[in-house]
């Protein structure tokens, strides 16, 4: 092992997605195999027994790549030094509870660790929000981190994008490595849009494959807008293996590259591509190398999908306004 550790920070790591992904960061799967880790993980102090308790079977697996386990109730001290961060704790929505109440009570989350991250995360410092509403908690976080490069804050879309590509090789009957240039476009929530209208099975046109656009408006595009909703209806809680399988993923990919002939959905800050507007973090189809992310720019876009991207982003318009409102951005 030649490379120093990396710092990645969990948030919410007493949480369910919490449980189901450190074991997969101490295993290497979110960096790769020649990438020790070093886990720094973030509690409210009620739950950093529970935090404890899990470092304890992070021990217990003998990760050869875990080179140690902090644990804090201090976002400044949790984000000191992190090259990775994973925001994955935030407060649900609970019965009563209207949207600016779930935005007002996710700002006081996210308001101190974007302003924590500011003030102590590494150079190369790389943020994902996976706790909801994900794009505008990381609209939050990002705009109190001033010092860091905007682009650093992403929201998780990866979890849509691999829920259309399961739904897609399903409808098919092809293997979901068979599925291309599959996009999420919008916010993490029910009027995200999954575009298969450029994507490539076999490398064939998916809709063409498809054929039958009523599947596509009336089936698979609420299907996995929805999903996360069908989830919590069967299995009386949110998804967590899943969610945490799309946070390794994204990071993984965002580290280590796309493959060739390929992209992956990640919700990014708009540079206006697309007609979205500058500024909103918004999922988009990407490209990644060197640590880095590029749009994939040049599609068609048609009446069917502008509607629909146009709807998702006006969601995302509203939320923002809402959040200036309550001063969090
Ligand atoms: P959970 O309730 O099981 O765990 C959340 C954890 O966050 C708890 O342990 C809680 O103590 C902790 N927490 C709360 N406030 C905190 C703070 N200020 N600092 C640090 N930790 C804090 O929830 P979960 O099932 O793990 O889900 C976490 C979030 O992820 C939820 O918002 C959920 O809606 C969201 N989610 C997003 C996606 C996505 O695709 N983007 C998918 C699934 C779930
Ligand atoms: C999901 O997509 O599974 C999560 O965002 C949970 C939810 O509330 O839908």
């Amino acid at each position: 092992m030649t490379q120093a550790p990396v710092n990645v920070t969990v948030t919410g790591a007493a949480g369910q997605i919490g449980y189901a992904l450190l074991f997969r960061i101490a295993s290497g799967q979110l960096l790769g195999q020649d990438t020790p880790v070093k886990l720094r993980l973030l509690e409210i102090p009620q739950a950093v027994k529970a935090a404890e308790g899990t470092a304890l079977e992070l021990e217990d697996g003998a990760f050869p790549l875990l080179s140690g386990i902090d644990i804090f109730d201090d976002a400044k001290q949790a984000f000191a030094g992190v090259n990775v961060a994973l925001l994955v704790g935030a407060r649900p929505r609970t019965k009563g509870m209207e949207r600016g109440d779930l935005l007002e009570a996710n700002g006081g989350i996210f308001k101190p660790q974007g302003e924590a991250i500011n003030a102590g995360a590494a150079d190369d410092v790389k943020v994902l929000v996976v706790g909801n509403p994900a794009n505008t908690n990381a609209l939050i976080a990002q705009s109190h981190a001033p010092d860091v490069p905007a682009d650093r804050f992403t929201a998780m879309t990866r979890l849509d994008h691999n829920r259309a590509v399961a739904q897609l090789a399903k409808k098919l009957g092809v293997a979901v490595a068979d599925v291309k240039k599959l996009t999420i476009w919008g916010n993490h929530s029910a009027t995200q849009y999954p575009d298969i209208f450029h994507a490539e099975v076999g490398g064939k046109n998916a809709a063409e494959a498809v054929g039958d656009q009523s599947w596509i408006a009336d089936e698979f595009i609420p299907r996995v807008a929805k999903r996360g909703a069908e989830i919590i209806e069967a299995r009386g809680a949110s998804s967590a293996a899943s969610a945490a399988n799309a946070a390794i993923d994204h990071v993984y990919d965002w580290v280590n590259g796309t493959a060739e002939g390929d992209w992956v959905s990640m919700g990014i800050p708009s540079d206006g591509s697309y007609g979205v507007p500058e500024g909103l973090i918004s999922s988009f189809p990407v490209t990644t190398k060197d640590g880095k992310y590029e749009i994939v720019q040049g599609l068609d876009i048609d009446a069917f999908s502008r509607e629909r991207i146009d709807a998702s982003v006006r969601e995302l318009s509203e939320e923002r306004d809402a959040v200036k409102q309550l001063g969090l951005v």
